[in-house]
Formats: C-alpha cells, structure tokens, sequence
C-alpha cells in the first residue's frame, strides 16, 4: 500500500451504528418514525417549530449518551500515528462521536446535534440542553428565534469551500457507513476520483456509488475501519 499525503474520510450514519444509534434508512431507521418532511424541511420549521424543536431535544438526548466505536477510535489512530499527512474527517453526522473518541480537523457538513442558530443574528448556541420557541438568543437576546443547527433538506452544506479544497488534493477517499444516496455528499467520492484519488468504500453492502470506488470493504466498520487502519500504518 502507498504512502498518501492527504485523506478525506467521508462518514455517515453506519459508523456511529455500532455505537447503538439508528441509522436513517434502514428498517428502524429515523426516518422509518419520522417523516422528513415534517421534522428535516424549512417548510416543517415555519410550520410547527415546536414539533421540529420537539424531534431534536429527544436526539439530542440519545446522542449525548452514545459513546464513539471501534471505528471511531481507529481514525483518531490514524490521525496520531500516519505521520506527514493531512487527515480530515467530513461526516454528515450531527453526533459527537468523532469528537469523542479525539479525531481532529472534524467538518459537520450537515449541521451538529448540540448546536442552535439564531435567525435573527446568526449565533451559533452550543448547547446540550432543550432548545425551543421560547429559547432566547444569548447574543442578541431576541426570543423564539433559535433554529437547530441542521441542514435541513434544501439547505446549502456547511464547509462546502473546505471540502471542495480536500476534496481536490486528497490521494486517498475513505466513505465509511453512507448509503451515498443524499447529495452532494453523494458525489464527493466522483470529484476525488477525477482529481486522481484512490477510493475505498467501507459499509455492510455495496452501495449505488459503487462504480467510482476501487476497493469495496464489506462488513461492519468496526471490525474493517480498525483493519485497514493496520494495514495503512504498516506503511
Ligand atoms: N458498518 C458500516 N456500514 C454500516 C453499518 C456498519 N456497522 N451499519 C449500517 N451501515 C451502512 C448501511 O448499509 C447504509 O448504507 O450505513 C449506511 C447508512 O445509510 P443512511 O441510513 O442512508 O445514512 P447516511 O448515508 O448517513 O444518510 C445521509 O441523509 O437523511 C440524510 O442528513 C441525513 O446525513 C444523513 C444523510
């Protein structure tokens, strides 16, 4: 295996699965209970913020208590032990476990569980606790005007500048526990592979973007994650 000089893992929710969270598509997924478009819309927050506030307070509680994997672990792994390489982890997860288990240079591009925004004033309020129409805005002390800070369907992604930089120099595209179905995550691994990447998918089954990885490993990533990561370090 070759020495590469800058990694873009992409994650979704199959990673944190093993930590016991609901992934969004599978049969209890959270999208199985919930209808996107009355929980992950613009529309549902103009229509009932109290329901969409509702929905996220209850994640938000699940989510502080997960704690990261074995496939968490190993990117932290990497991160300390893959000398003179740039590693950056870009998840469309709104958990911390990637911070949790201490990855590094972490982009949430959909938006993080424990953060609300003010759309009066733009502040970002990090917080475990509930946040709901009568939350008032620490900075410009309106009230009622916090939104979680998802990306809901529609919205533009955050960092997108950023992953469109790594995304141009990597050598080397991880996408680890994502179905590949939501873009433009979706496509990341097609931009990484014109700009000459080698790719690799990690889930339990091969994916509708299979065409653009080289390698597909199978299996749980906990198990295959901590494996790979090895065989890397044993560069
Ligand atoms: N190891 C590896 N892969 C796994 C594991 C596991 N232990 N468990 C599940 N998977 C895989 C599933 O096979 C599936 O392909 O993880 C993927 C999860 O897919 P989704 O539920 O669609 O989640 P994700 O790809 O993260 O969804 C992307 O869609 O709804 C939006 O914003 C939401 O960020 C989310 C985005």
């Amino acid at each position: 295996m070759k020495k590469y000089g800058n990694i873009f893992i992409l994650t979704g929710a199959g990673i944190s699965a093993e930590s016991g969270l609901a992934t969004f598509r599978a049969a209890n997924g959270l999208w199985n209970n919930h209808k996107v478009e009355d929980v992950a819309t613009h529309e549902a927050f103009l229509r009932n913020p109290a329901y969409v506030h509702d929905f996220y307070n209850e994640l938000k509680l699940e989510l502080n208590k997960a704690q990261p994997n074995p496939a968490h672990l190993a990117i932290t792994k990497l991160q300390k032990e893959y000398t003179g390489a740039n590693i950056s982890v870009i998840t469309q997860n709104v958990d911390t476990l990637h911070e949790k288990a201490g990855n590094q240079n972490i982009y949430h591009i959909h938006g993080v569980i424990n953060q609300a925004v003010c759309l009066n004033c733009g502040h970002i309020l990090e917080t475990w606790g509930d946040v709901d129409t009568e939350t008032i805005c620490p900075q410009c002390q309106v009230q009622g005007m916090m939104k979680p800070n998802i990306v809901f369907f529609g919205e533009d992604l955050l960092y997108m500048n950023q992953v469109d930089t790594l995304l141009r120099k990597c050598d080397l595209f991880l996408s680890i526990g994502t179905s590949g179905v939501v873009f433009p995550a979706a496509a990341f691994v097609q931009t990484a592979k014109y700009y000459g990447a080698d790719t690799v998918e990690f889930n339990l089954e091969q994916t509708s973007n299979n065409f653009y990885f080289d390698k597909h490993i199978t299996g749980p990533a906990g198990t295959t994650l901590p494996a790979f990561v090895d065989e890397l370090l044993k560069k």
